[in-house]
């Protein structure tokens, strides 16, 4: 099985794209919606978040873990790959690798959750490639919110988007990078807000793509993956308001299972 963890919505976005890419292969999801958010906590908590994530994936039966997080791959990546001894993938390096092919004047935009900007690992990533690049980015904590509450079609959600936005369109990007799983879901709303010259960046196509290049690569891997095609998706706390949007970004019925990490 594939494993794939967020603490919510946003691994979803990820899932969606995995399950597109690699209709076939089982995939076990795991949101942990009883602790979310994740991008206003502790690079320590997240990574015993990201531990304990990754731990039940494991006793599930994933043989690949992906964390569909940008939160949690730019604080527990390595701790992850470490500790565990599978093929790891986050969701960073992808949409760095999209950005540096997309840009056009190596002014590039990141935006994405406190945690994830205040790391600094797209400024760093993006350097190791280019080190001329000018990287301009914006934290945006009240976009996780406004998704997770399936706010995406309100004017408020609309006027925050141009507020956060509006220092990076001062500033000329070319390139915008979608640098939170959560976004992805009010894509339209953030391509509006930055204008049609720019280009977004969501890292999920391209990861599902290094994931099937990966399995075709490593065929001793891909033979200790599932291919019947199912899904199954446990959660740290169902409520009935991540049930609704949960089934509008996967676009289909799900069905959620509760667990209890803890305990
Ligand atoms: N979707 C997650 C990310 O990509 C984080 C959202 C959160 O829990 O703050 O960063």
């Amino acid at each position: 099985m594939i494993g794939i963890f967020d603490s919510g919505i946003g691994g979803l976005t990820v899932v969606r794209a995995i399950m597109d890419a690699l209709p076939e292969y089982d995939i076990v999801y795991f949101g942990d919606t009883a602790r979310t958010p994740y991008g206003t906590k502790s690079g320590r908590t997240v990574v015993e978040y990201s531990r304990q994530d990754t731990e039940f994936l494991v006793s599930k039966g994933a043989k690949i873990i992906v964390i569909a997080c940008n939160t949690a791959s730019s604080v527990a990546f390595e701790d992850i790959q470490d500790r565990f001894d599978l093929p790891v993938y986050e969701v960073i390096s992808p949409a760095v690798d999209l950005a540096l092919d997309q840009t056009r004047k190596d002014i590039i935009g990141v935006i994405g959750t406190r945690g994830t900007i205040e790391s600094g690992i797209y400024e760093r990533k993006i350097r190791e490639r280019r080190p001329e690049a000018r990287i301009h980015s914006a934290p945006c904590p009240l976009l996780v919110p406004l998704v997770e509450e399936g706010w995406s079609e309100k004017p408020e959600t609309r006027m925050i988007v141009k507020k956060y936005l509006h220092p990076l369109k001062v500033r000329q990007i070319d390139t915008l990078i979608l640098g939170c799983t959560h976004y992805p879901v009010i894509k339209h709303v953030i391509a509006h807000k930055i204008g049609k010259k720019v280009r977004i960046i969501d890292s999920s196509v391209a990861l599902a793509g290094q994931i099937r290049q990966f399995l075709t690569d490593f065929p001793d891997v891909d033979a200790t993956l599932g291919k019947n095609g199912h899904t199954r998706f446990y959660v740290s706390d169902v409520t009935r308001q991540f049930e609704k949007t949960a089934k509008t970004v996967i676009k289909r019925n799900i069905e959620l299972t509760p667990v209890d990490l803890q305990g």
